[in-house]
């Protein structure tokens, strides 16, 4: 089945790409906007998540009402930018258990590698969110998604602020499964790989790197 890649434009999402754009945005202030935007982008993410119906009494009287399902949900950051989203989508559900993908670039094929991988258990029962704010070439994303293809996981999605087409496009192509939320899909990629006008090293800017 083939998705179409949904392009999350609120008026606050783009007023936050703005201020994270931004040359002068401090770490502190781009960490906080990076989780915001985050959270507001798994609000539509986490719309089609598992639920329960479940008898809750009100004051007045029994309801049936739907209930996000425990445990199916699970957070994937490609280490290391990936990191400063997952506490935006815990914030909308604080119970999902969270994995880590480690991906380094081969130096000879330039291939993306897996370092590091730690997945929470029964993953192939989850609804996986996989989260990389830069979607560039798209290679990491593609890999990472083939690493959790691997393990057995079945509703796989991605999450990434900022795209390149030729990202998109890939991943598009190599997973058509698999639904990609983007927040802007911006201009083309730079010789060295960043995205433009982009917003600079995302991991540097995180962590104050650089
Ligand atoms: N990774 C980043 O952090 N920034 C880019 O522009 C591209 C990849």
């Amino acid at each position: 089945m083939k998705t179409k890649t949904i392009i999350c434009d609120h008026p606050l999402i783009e007023h936050k790409i703005a201020l994270l754009r931004d040359v002068n945005t401090d770490t502190k202030q781009f960490r906080e906007l990076i989780e915001e935007i985050s959270m507001l982008m798994a609000y539509e993410a986490l719309k089609d998540i598992d639920t329960v119906e479940k008898e809750i009494v009100t004051p007045l009287e029994p309801v049936k009402q739907r209930l996000v399902k425990d445990n199916s949900v699970a957070v994937l950051p490609i280490l290391r930018a990936g990191l400063g989203m997952v506490n935006g989508v815990l914030a909308l559900l604080p119970t999902a258990k969270v994995g880590h993908i480690g991906l380094y670039r081969d130096h000879d094929t330039l291939e993306p590698k897996e370092y590091y991988c730690k997945l929470p258990e029964n993953i192939t029962e989850k609804t996986c969110i996989l989260l990389d704010p830069m979607l560039a070439t798209g290679g990491s994303a593609c890999e990472a998604i083939s690493i959790l293809k691997e393990k057995g996981c079945k509703k796989i999605k991605l999450m990434s602020i900022l795209g390149a087409p030729v990202g998109v496009e890939k991943v598009e192509k190599e997973h058509p499964d698999v639904q990609i939320y983007i927040a802007h899909i911006d201009r083309c990629l730079n010789e060295n790989g960043y995205i433009l006008p982009g917003m600079g090293d995302a991991g540097n800017r995180l962590f104050g790197t650089k």
